[in-house]
């Protein structure tokens, strides 16, 4: 039993729990998952899944995406690149109503599929699923040789390196990061975007990791805000546009170590329901970003406001409007909207982190919940 604790400390690498090893190992992690990828003398990406099969995704009509959990944010996250930069209509679903919904599957479907462990059932039965329709099946997976990377037909490692803790982080930051670089040479095999556009995009994400390292300096900074929302029984998160799914994984984050209820809302949504809930002991958190329709964003921090919620804005250094209005400021790295989940994720990690930490969560393991869901 001692031997089983000390070798779980060793394994922690000094830090009180998985999750925070895995959150402070994400610079690396993207490094890892771009190394060899990632060619920016050569302004181009490297990646033999995608160029073997090139055609399948220059042919398709369309990418849908399916996956579970944080894995479905990824996807999410992935939807606004797609179609953004390479002008490819996508769909994500959630797998488990994707494979019982008799979806319209065609040949000229290319399926993107994501599990950090390769092994999640519903994930696998809808790779099953699109095969049977013809579709072209591309796995993205962090697990080397698991079912799911075996079952597609092409794919791409993460290489995240193993994610012990239950609640994914860099599992998803380098999901995010392959699926951007996918995106990436799609839209440059399209000629959907210019070479110097991509060169800027590659010079963009090779500095990520350094930029990831800017957020995890703030630690102190989001410990001391998490101090103060600990006792909180609800909380929500907003965003748009590309931080809209940041804005959901941030809310799951906490509420699955936490046990804090939490919601991730589109920002613009919150005058349809989520504004009833809003009053002096209501958390926001609001992820306002400078390129990311940053007037409108602003307009729901004054509706908050007004309702006397407490603010917690993560914006990009530098921002002056948004600390007037906030109750409490996060500030990150500034990089390109496109990319920007790839940074105002971290400070939301942090966040769930400490706070489950103060309310004596087992973080690693939350109850009730399953690393990997390998039963319906
Ligand atoms: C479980 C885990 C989540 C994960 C999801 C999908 O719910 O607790 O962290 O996001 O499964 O798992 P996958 O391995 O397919 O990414």
């Amino acid at each position: 039993q001692e031997l089983q604790l000390n070798l779980e400390q060793i394994e922690k690498g000094g830090y009180d729990h998985f999750m925070l090893k895995e959150i402070y190992e994400q610079p690396q992690a993207i490094r890892d998952t771009y190394r060899g990828r990632l060619r920016v003398d050569e302004g181009i990406i490297k990646m033999a899944g995608m160029e073997d099969n090139l055609e399948k995704f220059l042919n398709a009509d369309r990418i849908l995406i399916a996956a579970c959990g944080t894995s479905w944010h990824a996807g999410l996250v992935a939807e606004y690149i797609f179609e953004d930069l390479a002008r490819v209509p996508v769909e994500v679903e959630y797998a488990s109503e994707f494979r019982y919904r008799n979806p319209v599957i065609t040949e000229r479907d290319v399926l993107i599929v994501i599990s950090q462990s390769g092994e999640t059932a519903d994930t696998l039965a809808a790779i099953k699923l699109a095969k049977e329709k013809g579709a072209f099946v591309f796995g993205v997976c962090n697990v080397v040789g698991s079912s799911i990377a075996r079952e597609a037909h092409a794919g791409a490692y993460t290489h995240a390196g193993p994610e012990i803790g239950v609640a994914s982080t860099k599992a998803f930051t380098t999901q995010i990061t392959v699926l951007t670089l996918m995106a990436l040479k799609l839209a440059s095999a399209k000629g959907a975007i210019s070479r110097t556009e991509l060169q800027r995009y590659l010079t963009e994400m090779e500095a990520i990791p350094s930029k990831v390292e800017g957020c995890l300096k703030i630690n102190d900074h989001v410990k001391y805000i998490a101090s103060l929302y600990k006792e909180a029984p609800n909380c929500l998160y907003l965003g748009r546009g590309y931080n809209f799914p940041v804005a959901l994984e941030g809310a799951l984050k906490l509420k699955e170590i936490s046990y804090i209820h939490a919601e991730g809302y589109p920002a613009a949504e919150m005058k349809h329901g989520p504004i009833a809930l809003i009053d002096e002991q209501m958390p926001v958190v609001i992820i306002a970003t400078k390129n990311g329709h940053y007037d409108k964003v602003v307009s729901n921090i004054q509706e908050i406001k007004s309702r006397k919620g407490k603010i917690i804005a993560v914006v990009m250094e530098g921002d002056t409007t948004v600390r007037e209005l906030a109750d409490h400021i996060i500030e990150v790295p500034e990089t390109t909207e496109a990319l920007s989940p790839l940074i105002t994720t971290i400070p939301l990690q942090l966040l769930s982190y400490h706070i489950a930490v103060m309310r004596g969560c087992n973080v690693d393991q939350p109850r009730n919940l399953a690393k990997s869901v390998t039963v319906e």
